[in-house]
């Protein structure tokens, strides 16, 4: 009957969303007592109970969608802790352990590997520093590894061993975009076979090879603008149709819409004070 109807739905692809499974970490001892990234100040205070009320709203909105949400213990004085993408890369049942680049962090490492294993994944303890799903993003079959800041680019030779995919190494230029995560978006995380998986990013965020094979590889990529990556817009989370992401990246939402996604915005402004958004704290468990 109307033709800009029959137009829409040719152009708008019918996204589908996906089960999840994830892992989250209670803020109960977030703080900024160190610096390790230019968003975090320790001479400004932070609200505690701010951060877990506004976690606590990603937590029930991910409830809200169906995804399984396990928990692991908060540990005092491992403030960073709440950023649970960090705490290993999980694909296939295999936990790879994180082994963290700061020392305020290291003992982060060995609490999640324990928490993988208690749970029955396959823990590989890692030989190389790299933060986890920090810098590794699962985009169909490919792993995308960052490096630059965090992750040693030998974790992504230890990677492409542990779970024999292809690594494709990019490396990070600007401090702000300290971990991959925080520069590329996964909009596709379980495309149906056949289907190309998709990403959005910032292009500045990358060297001049990094920027030559993500346009290649992606080249209907979503690129979001400067005033979106700098409230960590990318660091979203989605199923496949619903997009969990920073409720002030407005250009980005509307790109979103655009391209038939359900973006669902979320404050996690306490969190941004430690350089972390919603991904940050959102670990991807894959059996
Ligand atoms: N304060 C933490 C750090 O600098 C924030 C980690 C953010 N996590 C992330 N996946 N980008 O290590």
């Amino acid at each position: 009957m109307s033709d800009t109807l029959v137009d829409n739905q040719k152009s708008v692809p019918q996204r589908r969303p996906s089960q999840r499974t994830i892992l989250m970490c209670r803020p109960d001892h977030f703080t900024v007592s160190y610096r390790i990234n230019p968003w975090m100040h320790p001479e400004t205070p932070t609200d505690t109970s701010l951060a877990v009320k506004q976690w606590e709203t990603l937590y029930e909105t991910y409830r809200g969608l169906g995804f399984d949400v396990q928990l692991i213990d908060p540990i005092e004085g491992l403030p960073d802790m709440v950023y649970a993408a960090n705490g290993g890369f999980v694909l296939d049942n295999i936990a790879y352990g994180a082994s963290f680049t700061f020392p305020e962090r290291q003992p982060e490492g060995p609490a999640y590997m324990d928490w993988f294993r208690q749970h029955g994944y396959d823990v590989r303890v890692p030989k190389e520093v790299n933060e986890g799903e920090g810098d590794f993003l699962l985009v169909g079959d490919t792993i995308l590894a960052g490096t630059g800041f965090r992750s040693d680019s030998d974790s992504h030779r230890e990677v492409a061993e542990i779970f024999g995919r292809t690594v494709i190494t990019l490396e990070l230029v600007n401090p702000s975009f300290y971990h991959l995560d925080t520069a590329i978006a996964v909009l596709d995380p379980s495309p149906a076979p056949g289907e190309k998986a998709n990403i959005a990013y910032l292009p500045s965020a990358f060297n001049e090879a990094g920027l030559a094979i993500l346009r290649e590889r992606y080249p209907d990529a979503i690129l979001v603008t400067e005033e979106d990556a700098a409230v960590l817009g990318l660091n979203s989370y989605s199923d496949g149709y619903n997009i969990v992401i920073a409720s002030r990246a407005k250009d980005f939402e509307r790109q979103l819409r655009e391209r038939g996604y359900n973006p669902i915005g979320v404050d996690l402004s306490e969190l941004l004070l430690g350089g972390g958004g919603v991904k940050c704290c959102t670990l991807e468990l894959r059996r």
